[in-house]
């Protein structure tokens, strides 16, 4: 991803060769700023605080902070604590709890003397197998979005996303987005319709931004808006990620989700869902009853934070005082309004049998 011509990926190592800098996405749109992870303890509040989100994120952003704790201490008691307290930064998301276990499973039967560098080594190559991943989702994307365009190149396809999952949710390209991307880049006239995604507006302030950079039309709207664009004909198809997703393909993602999918079902509007096979979670079946919802502080719902027109930042409160907020920030589409997955390998139906025929070493 480009921003003002320069090459960035969501996450890297600082010219110190270990501390990891990102783009402190609380402050995107208003202000461009990045920021230094120094230990697990930092990573996990850059987590927590969403100042790294999306779930290929927060996996290679996790993997990280796990590296600069075993620098001080490389013992199995630092590795084990440095685990726990980045799997408890967030529970939806399951690349957070993948990253960890592929770095611990590598890491554990290493002596202490050599965990560093493979640490170090392993966090760069989650890092590099996300950017590979997501492109490859983009370019199985790009086909749906080529054939929706069909022969016409007059005809402009208008595509509906939900919360970001773009390249500042993974380490670039992203998941929903990347389709988007490359058929922008083939010269395909597309337009997306960008939910604006409350309470913390990822699509308002992160996915109009990045798609702002890269030059494609976009349109936000508010996140009621969808089922009525999908009645008058104006969504050909919607593309979101995921968090999780389970072995027989019920999708876990951004709060909202769950009621654009039922209206793209009743409106026959395609509903796909872009994905890293990290996403998966090969260990449940029933999304609704198995994956934890993460509840977070009920003022992300009744506080709300923009720019004054002198360029400040300020918040202000949107509800009475002590109003009572349930802030349930994920839920679950069921595979039924899924009309397709869009992997790394390939398009497959929301079915154990097409998860398990796509990924065979799931199979058993
Ligand atoms: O709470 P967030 O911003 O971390 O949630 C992220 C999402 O739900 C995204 O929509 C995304 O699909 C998953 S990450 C590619």
């Amino acid at each position: 991803m480009k921003i003002g011509g320069k090459a960035w990926r969501s996450i890297w190592v600082n010219s110190d060769g270990w501390s990891a800098g990102v783009i402190d996405q609380t402050k995107l749109p208003h202000a461009f700023v990045t920021a230094r992870i120094a230990s697990a303890e930092a990573a996990s509040q850059a987590i927590k605080s969403m100042m790294v989100r999306g779930a290929p994120l927060i996996g290679a952003t996790a993997a990280y902070g796990m590296c600069m704790d075993l620098r001080e201490d490389a013992s199995d008691a630092a590795l084990n604590a440095a685990y726990e307290l980045l799997l408890a930064a967030r529970p939806t998301a399951v690349n957070l709890r993948w990253a960890l276990d592929e770095m611990r499973t590598a890491l554990a039967p290493l002596p202490p003397a050599m965990r560093v560098q493979t640490a170090y080594a392993l966090a760069a190559k989650i890092c590099d197998d996300d950017v590979s991943i997501c492109e490859r989702i983009g370019q199985h994307g790009l086909k749906l979005i080529e054939a929706a365009a069909g022969k016409s190149s007059a005809r402009e396809v208008n595509i509906l996303t939900h919360c970001n999952a773009g390249w500042l949710a993974t380490v670039d390209w992203g998941t929903a987005l990347a389709p988007i991307y490359m058929a922008h880049d083939a010269g395909i006239k597309l337009h997306v319709w960008v939910d604006e995604t409350r309470p913390r507006n990822q699509g308002a302030s992160l996915t109009a931004w990045e798609l702002g950079q890269h030059g494609v039309p976009h349109t936000i709207i508010a996140d009621n808006a969808g089922g009525h664009l999908m009645q008058h004909g104006r969504v050909d198809m919607c593309i979101v990620g995921t968090d999780r997703t389970t072995a027989r393909g019920d999708v876990c993602n951004k709060i909202g989700t769950y009621l654009k999918a039922l209206a793209a079902f009743d409106n026959n509007v395609p509903f796909y869902v872009a994905l890293p096979s990290t996403t998966i979670d090969w260990s449940i079946e029933d999304g609704v009853a198995s994956i934890p919802i993460e509840e977070r502080a009920p003022e992300e719902l009744t506080r709300i934070t923009g720019r004054t027109p002198d360029g400040g930042l300020c918040e202000v409160d949107i509800a009475a005082p002590g109003s009572p907020a349930g802030n349930y920030a994920f839920d679950v589409t069921p595979a039924r309004l899924v009309s397709g997955l869009i992997t790394e390998r390939g398009l497959c139906a929301a079915t154990s049998a097409g998860l398990r025929k796509m990924f065979p070493e799931h199979a058993s």
